[in-house]
């Protein structure tokens, strides 16, 4: 059973099927090229379609011209920030060099209280840890701002009821699916999701257009947002989706950071290399002998996987491991030494600007 919603990404996905029932675009060539001419230069993750769908994205960049986007993106902290978190942020940094323009960053303690069974103390000290992982990604301290749901409820709180209130209790039953035993927070949270899609607008006093980078899992939410926002008198937030990281285990699902199957920002140098030895689902043949003779399958290999999504940008480097591997001539143990040590080498640099960052987080949390 296949299953995408904000809170459970289950099954093998079928993505164009996903782009059908969503009801989003799939980003063309041509979009690609408008993109990478605003940039003066192209994006891996765009090339290789792991940023595949959007909405309304050609709107996005023609207000750009007008110098009137804003980014928006965030994280809901309820786990260890993981390579599924830093492939969405990576590519959200590189859109906020290359566009130069405001990333407004919501932390949504709110949304895991009511959804995850932890305490609000708990998410508290989560959230903490996340935000030290998202600033040494290295987005502009200058342009990035933090909204934490609880703590900017003072200006977030007037807006999202004006959200709440044209949102009716059956049409989140069933765009999420959810019942009548659910918590009423849980009804209420799209609307404080909405909230970063127009809070700039109103801090600028000018109606600005707004581009979300986000896993696809999240378009439910835009979704409603966007029937809303017009009628508030916003623009109609654009998004720019990806497609998700898989798990260690296998090429279905979503990276998570329940369980032990993931790679999380703060994994030493020795737990990269067990993980990935002992989960990371392999291609391969189950000898030697076979491998050499019929080569593996780099399309269901997860370290090949990570490679492509994240960790080999070069396409001439990536290519020629994909064939190696194919012919046999690369073998299973080979490919996991390749992606162990690209793994250690970010992290190694991730974790030192973790350090630093400790000292930044005034400079990202919005003051009010
Ligand atoms: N709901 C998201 C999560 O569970 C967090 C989030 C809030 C978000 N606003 C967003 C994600 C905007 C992407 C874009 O992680």
């Amino acid at each position: 059973m296949t299953k995408v919603t904000p809170w459970d990404v289950e099954g093998k996905i079928d993505y164009d099927k996903l782009i059908r029932e969503f009801g989003v675009q799939k980003i063309t060539t041509s979009l690609i090229d408008k993109i990478n001419k605003i940039a003066g230069k192209n994006n891996f993750m765009l090339d290789r379609k792991i940023f595949f769908a959007h909405r309304d994205l050609e709107f996005a960049l023609k207000e750009h011209e007008k110098d009137n986007l804003f980014l928006y993106t965030g994280c809901g902290p309820s786990g260890s920030i993981h390579l599924g978190h830093a492939m969405v942020w990576k590519f959200t940094k590189w859109l906020q060099d290359v566009l130069d323009v405001d990333l407004w960053f919501q932390f949504t303690d709110d949304e895991k209280f009511l959804f995850k069974d932890k305490s609000f103390e708990e998410i508290q000290e989560l959230m903490k840890d996340n935000m030290l992982d998202v600033i040494a990604l290295g987005f502009n301290p200058k342009k990035t701002h933090f909204l934490i749901d609880t703590k900017h409820a003072s200006i977030m709180y007037p807006e999202a009821i004006k959200v709440a209130k044209k949102l009716t209790a059956s049409s989140i039953k069933s765009c999420f699916g959810l019942g009548d035993s659910d918590n009423v927070g849980m009804f209420f949270y799209t609307a404080m999701q909405a909230v970063p899609a127009f809070l700039p607008s109103i801090l600028k006093k000018k109606k600005m257009a707004c581009l979300i980078p986000h896993a696809i899992d999240q378009d439910p939410h835009f979704r409603l947002t966007r029937d809303i926002l017009p009628k508030l008198g916003f623009f109609k937030p654009a998004s720019i989706q990806c497609s998700f990281l898989p798990p260690l285990t296998g090429v279905e699902g979503k990276m998570s950071s329940s369980g032990d199957a993931f790679i999380a920002l703060t994994d030493t140098p020795e737990q990269v290399k067990k993980k990935i030895n002992k989960y990371a689902f392999s291609g391969g043949q189950d000898t030697l002998e076979e491998h050499r003779k019929r080569g593996g399958n780099p399309d269901i290999d997860i370290s090949f996987q990570y490679l492509r999504f994240l960790f080999e940008p070069d396409d001439k480097k990536l290519s020629k491991i994909k064939s190696d591997y194919r012919t046999g001539k690369l073998l299973s143990g080979e490919l996991k030494k390749i992606l162990i040590d690209k793994i250690n080498d970010f992290l190694k640099h991730h974790q030192a600007e973790r350090e630093k960052a400790k000292k930044k987080v005034d400079q990202f949390v919005l003051k009010i």
